[in-house]
């Protein structure tokens, strides 16, 4: 019999995807555990009160910043690697969010200065040398962004303040990483059901069926 482990995949994307709905439906056809950067443990959720606080803003430097999403990561890793690689029955993962958004947020949007290589090579310090078998990125247009920012009933958070300028560059960087080192890019301004059908058909058998140990 063919010894096998969960798959662990990241799903990202600037704000106004519809990401998070997406993932929660991902997970449910495929049977997958649900995980989120920031803010996806303990220690992680207290990490993401301070990031997204609009209490910070001027406060948190960009280095500060982009250092405690990789420590929230770091707390994660260990849950995703004991979940795909559960003895008694692996699951799949689905991270909503990955590294994939720092390259966006922090390089690109806050054009801190970090080559995308300086920070994949902290993620994976932080990951303990946990990669993904599979990046996604939901693309939609900065206006659909800003739409779907306008529209939140409960106040915005830090990063949602930032002017369409910002939100560009993310989106930019999203592209610009997915050309660079691979990721799929599905178009997310169709509808639900669309999006929903060219997620499955891209990672749906994978995390169903896991992944066969070398
Ligand atoms: P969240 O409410 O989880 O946003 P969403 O529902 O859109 O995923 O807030 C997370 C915010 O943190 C979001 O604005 C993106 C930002 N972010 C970064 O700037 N860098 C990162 O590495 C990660 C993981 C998120």
């Amino acid at each position: 019999m063919i010894d096998k482990r969960g798959a662990y995949v990241t799903i990202d994307g600037p704000e106004g995807t519809g990401k998070t709905t997406q993932v929660m439906l991902l997970g449910e056809k495929t049977g997958s555990q649900i995980v989120r950067e920031p803010g996806g443990t303990v220690i992680g959720s207290h990490i993401r009160s301070i990031l997204l606080s609009v209490d910070n803003i001027g406060l948190l430097n960009p280095r500060t910043e982009l250092l405690l999403f990789m420590a929230d990561r770091s707390e994660l890793s260990d849950v995703i690697e004991k979940t795909i690689n559960h003895p008694a029955g692996w699951r799949s993962v689905i991270s909503d969010r990955s590294a994939v958004s720092t390259v966006a947020y922090q390089q690109y949007g806050r054009e801190i200065g970090f080559t995308t290589d300086m920070i994949m090579r902290l993620a994976a310090f932080a990951m303990n040398g946990l990669r993904p078998d599979l990046r996604i990125v939901l693309d939609v247009p900065v206006e659909t962004t800003r739409e779907r920012i306008g529209a939140r009933a409960l106040g915005v958070d830090r990063f949602e303040s930032e002017d369409d300028g910002f939100h560009q560059r993310v989106r930019d960087g999203y592209l610009q990483f997915a050309k660079e080192m691979g990721a799929v890019v599905i178009d997310a301004s169709g509808t639900k059901d669309e999006v929903t059908a060219q997620l499955y058909s891209v990672c749906g058998e994978m995390l169903i069926e896991g992944i066969d140990r070398d």
